[in-house]
Order: C-alpha cells, then sequence, then structure tokens
C-alpha cells in the first residue's frame, strides 16, 4: 500500500491531475465526508488528508509515504528523513513581509532599529533578517497574521502573499520579497527503498504532469 498525505483545498485540488497522470483516481470527495482516509481507484493506493503544516512530519515518521507540501511548510520542518524530488510547480505564491503604508519600513531598516515582526513561518523570518543584519524580535502567531501590525502587536508581518487582497483588505503594503513558493513531492527515504518501484512510478508521472516553466 502506497500511502499518499495531502492537505484538503488548493493542494489537494491541484494535486489531482497529477495522480490523474499516474492513473491515480480519488473515488472519494473530501469536501461530502468527513473521512481522512480517502480510496483510489488503485487498491495499493490511498490519500490521507492532514493539516497542511503535518505533511512533511506524517512522511518523515512513515505515517505516509509520500506526500505534497508548500516549500514554506518544508523549510519550517526541515528535511530530516526526506527526500524531495520535484518542484510541481502549484499552488505558487511568495513570502513576503508586508507593513502598515504608514510605517517606514524601509527607514527602520536603514537606522538598524530592532523590529518586531509577526509570523507563522518563524525559521524563515529569522534566516531572512540574520542575513540582512537586521535585529528582530519574532512573535510567533498561528494564523490572522494581517492584525499584527493593525494592534501595534508588531511591525512588520511575515506571510504568505498570492493575489494580495488580504493585504489590501487590512491596509497592509508588502515592503520586501522573501522568497518564490511553490509545493514541492516529499517521500519517505526508507519508503523509497522499500517500495522502489511503485514510488518511482508515481514520481515520473507527476514529472510529466508538472507545468514546465
Ligand atoms: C494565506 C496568508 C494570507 C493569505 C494571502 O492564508 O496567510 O492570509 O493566504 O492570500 P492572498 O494574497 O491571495 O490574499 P491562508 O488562507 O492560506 O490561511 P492561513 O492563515 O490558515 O495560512
Amino acid at each position: 500500500m502506497i500511502t499518499l498525505a495531502l492537505s484538503k483545498g488548493r493542494i489537494f485540488d491541484e494535486t489531482l491531475p497529477m495522480l490523474a497522470a499516474a492513473g491515480i483516481e480519488v473515488t472519494e470527495d473530501p469536501e461530502k465526508s468527513r473521512k481522512l482516509i480517502l480510496a483510489t481507484n488503485q487498491p495499493d493506493v490511498r490519500v490521507v488528508l492532514v493539516r497542511a503544516s503535518d505533511v512533511p512530519t506524517y512522511v518523515q515518521w512513515g505515517g505516509a509515504d509520500m506526500g505534497v507540501t508548500g516549500l514554506d511548510t518544508l523549510i519550517e520542518h526541515g528535511n530530516a528523513g526526506l527526500y524531495v524530488p520535484l518542484d510541481l510547480k502549484i499552488s505558487a505564491c511568495r513570502m513576503s513581509v508586508a507593513a502598515r503604508a504608514d510605517f517606514d519600513y524601509a527607514h527602520a531598516v536603514r537606522q538598524g532599529s530592532r523590529l518586531k515582526i509577526a509570523t507563522k513561518f518563524v525559521g524563515i523570518a529569522r534566516n531572512f533578517f540574520a542575513e540582512k543584519g537586521v535585529h528582530v524580535d519574532l512573535i510567533k502567531l498561528y494564523g490572522s497574521m494581517e492584525l499584527a501590525p493593525l494592534t501595534g502587536l508588531a511591525d512588520a508581518i511575515v506571510d504568505i502573499v498570492s493575489t494580495g487582497n488580504t493585504l489590501r483588505a487590512n491596509n497592509l503594503v508588502e515592503v520586501e520579497q522573501i522568497m518564490d513558493i511553490s509545493a514541492r513531492l516529499v517521500v519517505n527515504q526508507a519508503a523509497l527503498k522499500l517500495n522502489r518501484e511503485p514510488i518511482r512510478r508515481i514520481i515520473d508521472a507527476f514529472a510529466s504532469a508538472t507545468p514546465q516553466s
């Protein structure tokens, strides 16, 4: 049995055509039930639905043989025990620094001010500001990051930007881009050794279905 970990929503939806390229069709609709294990048309392949931030954990510890996860989540988790064969080029967005329009971020950075940064992505934020030589206090949040500069909790946030609508709706501006993000295929290294042939087949099919840049 090959178990593939996916998170509901964009990653699930955008992974379906890649599974189809491998001849795999998920036969249950995750929006229509609360089932967490979904069967496919292949008796030896199943999909498990996990929180996006848990995908690398499931794959690292063998709860799933492979999974699809955002580069942001993967960097925060670390690569231990994981083989990352493919950038699937789906779920594309970017990681950025954002602040209130009336906060002079560039000036604060030039002055060497100590910045308060709220984020769910503490590892990415720490590395980014360390490389710039900017001193920061990192405030860990689990969601609604946009509120932090509006309430005075932080000077700026490090968060995912896709359309930019969430920032605009909350009168925040993107002041710096940190990195491009897209989804990666991750594979448990031990599972790859044990089940090389079927896993390789899925990796190759995903590679053939990955949009070319
Ligand atoms: C992300 C991110 C922003 C939003 C950006 O949140 O944290 O809030 O998407 O997208 P936009 O630029 O298209 O408006 P998400 O909806 O993934 O939920 P989360 O807060 O649980 O991460």
